[in-house]
């Protein structure tokens, strides 16, 4: 397994592209299982969810090219309409094909995702609101077996608001018989993408971005080209970068209104941003100040850069307090960042940190995709050497951070083999 060697110290200069958006991508793969013919995908980041999505479309009976980012998947033969948990407990994302599989081919079998290392993450919601469209689901021996002969329009009032939940019964409800009403709708940038996406498909929906979704169902959809937006999560990963090493970089084919609560605090703790169309310039002083964040769903403070944040705040001018309010046990990169000297005090879901001058290099253990990017973050600040270990995790979901972050001046680099 490789590991990623970082010596601390040197403030990021320059400019980086952001890729297109994991999120994004992976809903909107599932979604092409819903009409048959080739769709043409641009701005795809070459990432390891990717290709696993990839092989369960092939499983399903697909033929996937990936090529210069660039997609092409031709969804005519599809002929098996199962997950396998092979596949699926190496990514929960693999959930998303539950819907089409169900709304086109009337049948599905989709490993039910088990544990995750940032808590628990049932899937109730799905299950529920695919009964209330009419589908019959089983449990049996691990998986979820759907079925229904024509799924049928209904009201759906979500107790949580949920990103894969509602992108999977968005996905069901296009082919639907009727309209189907969703309340409570996650409004994250990736599932109005998704909606985007399935409009251009020929789908019949309102309220795109707003918390209630109206989709009238139509007879069919029909194949697009289609073009990825950029990813606000390695958007935001690369402003903390910036801050924590008193940086000065611009980010290019990025959207600054996705990371607009990030840019709020960012500026809060003393950094100087501006925003192009698609660019956002930000150049940090030597030490940032303190600030609080509560994770919240779009457009509050993302949980997916919590674990960034709390590394930032770890050499943040006086004390900070962070509450996770999405995954209440997502705190796995703390006991980490403890390693190479940081003061966090870790209560339930909050955590209080105390900023100190700066962090000491040791071996870390990555847990998860975020916690491994926070991990990266603080080597960058810490003096000596950090190796940050078992990067499959961050491989994951950024596209060749190392590189990027090697261009913008960081002593880094991977080095195979490791444990
Ligand atoms: C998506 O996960 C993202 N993954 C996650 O990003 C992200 O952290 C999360 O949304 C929240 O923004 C993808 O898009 C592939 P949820 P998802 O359903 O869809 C509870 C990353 O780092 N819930 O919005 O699984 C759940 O436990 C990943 O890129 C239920 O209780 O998240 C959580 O507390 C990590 N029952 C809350 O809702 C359900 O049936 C939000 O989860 C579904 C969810």
């Amino acid at each position: 397994m490789d590991k990623i060697i970082i010596k601390g110290g040197r403030p990021l200069k320059g400019t980086v592209n952001i890729s297109g958006a994991k999120n994004a991508v992976l809903p909107i793969m599932a979604a092409t299982l819903l009409a048959s013919g080739k769709f043409t995908i641009k701005n795809v980041p070459d990432l390891l969810d990717v290709k696993t999505m990839s092989n369960l479309l092939r499983i399903i009976g697909a033929k996937v090219q990936y090529e210069d980012h660039t997609l092409t998947i031709d969804t005519s033969e599809c002929n098996f309409f199962e997950a396998p948990y092979e596949l699926v407990k190496t990514m929960r994302a693999s959930i998303y094909v539950l819907g089409p599989l169900l709304a086109r081919f009337s049948k599905a079998k989709v490993s039910l995702p088990g544990g995750c290392a940032i808590g628990p993450r049932p899937v109730d919601l799905h299950i529920k609101a695919f009964e209330q469209l009419g589908a019959d689901i089983e449990l049996n021996k691990g998986y979820i077996v759907a079925s229904a002969d024509k799924l049928k329009g209904t009201h759906v009032n979500f107790d949580i608001s949920s990103v894969g939940a509602t992108g999977n019964i968005l996905m069901a409800a296009v082919l639907s018989d009727g309209r189907t009403v969703i309340e409570n709708a996650a409004r994250e940038p990736e599932i109005s993408a998704l909606a985007n996406f399935l409009v251009k498909m020929g789908a019949d929906i309102s309220g795109i971005g707003t918390d209630r979704l109206l989709i009238n169902g139509v007879k069919e959809l029909h194949v697009v080209d289609f073009e990825i937006l950029p990813d606000r999560i390695e958007a935001g990963t690369f402003l903390i970068a910036a801050a924590i090493t008193g940086g000065e970089i611009e980010l290019r084919s990025v959207d600054p209104s996705h990371v607009s609560s990030l840019t709020g605090k960012l500026r809060n703790s003393g950094i100087c941003i501006e925003e192009g169309e698609s660019s956002i310039y930000c150049k940090a002083p030597e030490r940032v100040r303190a600030v609080n964040i509560t994770t919240s769903s779009y457009p509050g403070f993302p949980t997916d850069l919590q674990a960034q944040w709390l590394a930032l705040m770890c050499v943040a001018n006086g004390s900070s307090v962070i509450t996770e309010n999405i995954f209440v046990d997502r705190f796995t990169h703390v006991a980490e960042l403890r390693r190479l000297g940081a003061q966090i005090e870790l209560k339930k879901n909050i955590v209080v940190i105390r900023g100190i001058d700066t962090l000491n290099g040791a071996p870390v253990m990555s847990t998860d995709l975020r916690a491994s990017a926070s991990l990266i973050l603080a080597g960058l600040k810490a003096e000596g050497q950090t190796e940050v270990l078992r990067v499959y995790h961050i491989d994951r979901g950024y596209e060749s951070i190392e590189k990027k972050l090697a261009n913008l001046g960081a002593t880094i680099r991977r080095e195979e083999g490791g444990y």
